[in-house]
């Protein structure tokens, strides 16, 4: 878990008198389908302003659907949403003059400059020449990308073509930044680096609704998580309410010899023994006062312990149980995925 997540929500832009917490997104039975192929089969969103939400789910779950939708790209079958107080249906351009969007494709122009593909979002953004200017000379700082400027983007790694194109996200100074899959295909490093301007648009007062088929992702940045799975929402909570979802918390006790061993095991029952590691797993959740019991059980029976330690379920396990099958099962053939052709993605050029 990350001290980082740890903060208030909903922190007001300006720094003056914070607002009450309302929803940048509130969506209710959601639906999509493309000819009989049912894609979002009635889905509920709920992110309060100022939070990181993030929606899991493996290849073709349905997180670029629904990106789409909610930020007016395409249409939905039914369903009432409200994205930042704006009713999509009746005021798309409300939304749409709040938000930005960072897609799971590139939009980076390759042909152009970093700096040329700032000015021409300012433009389309309709800034004037010299706030475009500013703004485009701000964010090439902000993302380490000034040294870079002049450089055509067809140049570029993977990593720098992802901070270039969140730059250009932020141009027009969305309070709501749908962000699809911001790391896939980025190195350990540029995929902290991203965390940590996520992290930073956030404190600024920044939703964001972030897709991602890494759990490790969601665990790390997301305030509440939602699991797509095949278009139904399968569960949503906190990672960690979403950990307690799952059974398989265990406690693992280690003894000195075969003798203890046996003898724990015949009084603790419901156990996995491992004979030549000398272990027993205990089912539990590891809270102190269970702890405590199983250890004063054992020391009343004069059985010694070696050591002890506690195994919490992760957010893979959560996916399996919830899922059936783990995250990366479904590789989609039709999506571009890992083929390394120009997609923007998975390339680290
Ligand atoms: N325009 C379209 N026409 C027909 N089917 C589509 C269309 N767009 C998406 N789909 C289908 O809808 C399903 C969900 O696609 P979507 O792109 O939303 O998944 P995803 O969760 O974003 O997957 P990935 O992780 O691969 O990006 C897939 O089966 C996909 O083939
Ligand atoms: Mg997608």
């Amino acid at each position: 878990m990350t001290p980082q997540k740890t903060r208030p929500a909903a922190a007001s832009r300006g720094g003056t008198t914070p607002r009450p917490t309302r929803p940048a997104i509130a969506a209710s039975g959601l639906r999509k389908s493309y000819a009989d192929h049912v894609v979002l089969d009635g889905i509920d969103l709920h992110v309060p302003e100022g939070t990181i939400f993030s929606l899991l789910g493996p290849n073709g779950a349905g997180k670029t659907t629904t990106v789409q939708i909610l930020s007016t790209l395409i249409g939905a079958d039914a369903g009432d949403v409200r994205v930042v107080g704006h009713d999509l249906a009746t005021e798309p351009d409300a939304v749409r003059a709040a938000i930005g969007v960072t897609g799971q494709f590139s939009a980076v122009d390759n042909l152009l400059t970093a700096e040329e593909n700032l000015r021409l979002m300012a433009d389309l953004r309709h800034l004037d020449r010299r706030e475009g200017r500013r703004r485009a000379t701000e964010l090439l700082e902000r993302f380490d990308l000034a040294a870079v400027a002049t450089k055509t983007a067809a140049t570029f790694s993977g990593g720098m073509r992802r901070r270039l194109d969140l730059a250009m996200t932020l141009v027009g100074d969305p309070r709501l930044i749908f962000l699809d899959e911001p790391t896939t295909g980025l190195d350990p490093r540029s995929r902290r680096g991203m965390w940590r301007i996520i992290r930073e648009l956030v404190a600024g007062g920044v939703t964001i609704f972030l897709t991602t088929q890494y759990l490790e992702e969601a665990d790390e940045l997301a305030d509440r998580i939602a699991v797509l799975d095949s278009g139904r929402l399968v569960a949503e909570g906190t990672a960690d309410e979403l950990k307690r979802m799952v059974p398989g918390g265990h406690i693992l006790l280690r003894f000195p010899g075969a003798a203890a061993l046996d003898a724990a095991a015949g009084m603790l029952g419901d156990t996995v023994r491992d004979d030549s590691a000398l272990t027993l797993q205990v089912p539990g959740d590891g809270g102190a006062r269970s702890l405590r019991a199983l250890l004063d059980r054992l020391d009343r029976a004069g059985v010694e312990v070696d050591t002890l330690s506690v195994h919490t379920p992760d957010l893979d396990d959560v996916f399996l149980a919830l899922t059936g099958h783990p995250t990366d099962s479904d590789t989609d053939s039709d999506t571009g995925r890992d083929t390394g052709t120009d997609t923007g993605k998975d390339t680290d050029r």
